[in-house]
């Protein structure tokens, strides 16, 4: 079969590989039918996850058709449609039983990371019966795409952790699709002012067609300013959804007494945490990986058509292009990419 493999820093490659097999009992293995593009799969091929070696089959999102199931797997059989999570969980362990299942412990983020990804024609998921989710009949399929990491992660790390309530002032840094999906799962929650900042004119566009009530370009306007003009004395919640010391300093800025800092963004380095500030105000600041507990929730809200992610696709392509979709998806400011959809059905 055909894969994107990564070499190392800065080489990958669309190549050919052996098709997986079921190793254990509890995998299954899934013909992809469509496959994506995370920001985490960029920091990988520039050397920043380590864990990533020479070899290793990237991504962690798609959907697909089961190919072959192990003995132990009793949820699905061969021909069933399913999502694939972004987290393996084996639903037995602590962690599982905690829902906890980022840290499950013979699992966890190890798709595209530490075995095999979904930039494949075929992909072995372990834990099939807990990591895999089945697709209602007559769903958007690429919609459901967005639900393998980027819907959950921003409502699980952001709007949940942030702890959005009807009335709050929601500030979200970073305009990216993580953000995004935190701007669309906020609004479960009826926030009164939805505040989108961005470096990128064309994403802050896009942002006030999913919603948010306004939008800041941090080139052009100081975010804490605006934030201190136009709010009593701060937003209820701030979003940190890109990852480095700058959005962090932003988000610590601009909380009032008793707000919440939900930190999203994968940092690379230290934060200056202003806590001597902040004790004070009785801020809570959350950090975390996603779990994905939330997606049977957001699966039917996303086919009953509440929440509309396939307005976050703006680039189509076949597996045979798949270096061309990352070229796009690398370039996604002077692109105006945002998600990309790899299609091989
Ligand atoms: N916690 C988790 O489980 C989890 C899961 C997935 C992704 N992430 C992380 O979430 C973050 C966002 O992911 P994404 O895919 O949306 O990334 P992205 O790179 O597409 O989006 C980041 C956005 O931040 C904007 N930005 C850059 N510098 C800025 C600045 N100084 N001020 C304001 N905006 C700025 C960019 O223009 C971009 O729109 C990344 O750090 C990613 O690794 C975390
Ligand atoms: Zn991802
Ligand atoms: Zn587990």
């Amino acid at each position: 079969m055909n894969a994107m493999v990564y070499h190392g820093p800065g080489q990958k490659a669309w190549e050919s590989v052996d098709t997986p097999k079921v190793l254990h009992p509890t995998d299954a293995i899934i013909r992809v039918t469509k496959t994506t593009i995370c920001g985490t799969d960029l920091h990988i091929l520039k050397g920043d996850v380590p864990a990533v070696t020479d070899g290793r089959i990237l991504g962690h999102e798609g959907v697909g058709i089961v190919e072959a199931v192990g003995d132990a797997v009793s949820n699905f059989k061969p021909g069933d449609r399913v999502l694939i999570s972004c987290i393996t969980s084996c639903g037995k362990c602590e962690y599982c039983k905690k829902q906890m299942y980022s840290h499950c412990e013979d699992g966890g983020w190890i798709l595209g990371h530490l075995i095999n990804g979904t930039q494949a024609e075929y992909v072995r998921i372990p834990h099939a019966d807990n990591s895999l989710y089945p697709i209602p009949a007559g769903s958007d399929e690429e919609a459901l795409v967005m639900l393998s990491d980027i819907l959950p992660t921003g409502f699980e790390i952001g709007v949940l952790y942030g702890a959005v309530k009807p009335g709050d002032t929601v500030a979200i840094v970073g305009a990216g699709p993580v953000g995004m999906a935190s701007l669309l799962t906020a609004q479960f929650y009826s926030p009164a002012r939805l505040i989108m900042v961005d470096v990128d004119d064309a994403r802050l566009d896009m942002a006030m067609k999913f919603g948010a009530t306004e939008v800041i370009n941090s080139t052009k306007t100081d975010v804490a300013a605006h934030i201190k003009a136009t709010t009593k004395d701060g937003v209820d919640v701030a979003i940190e959804a890109v990852g480095i010391p700058q959005t962090f300093d932003v988000c610590q800025n601009i909380i009032r007494p008793g707000g919440h800092l939900a930190n999203v963004g994968v940092h690379g380095t230290s934060v200056d945490l202003q806590i001597q500030k902040l004790w004070i105000q009785n801020v809570t600041i959350t950090t975390g990986l996603v779990n994905t507990n939330t997606t049977p929730m957001l699966l039917k809200n996303v086919t009953s058509g509440r929440l509309q992610p396939e307005g976050l696709i703006t680039h189509r392509f076949t597996f045979n292009d798949f270096p061309k979709a990352y070229e796009v998806f690398g370039n996604a400011a002077k692109e105006k990419a945002m998600k990309v959809i790899i299609s091989n059905d």
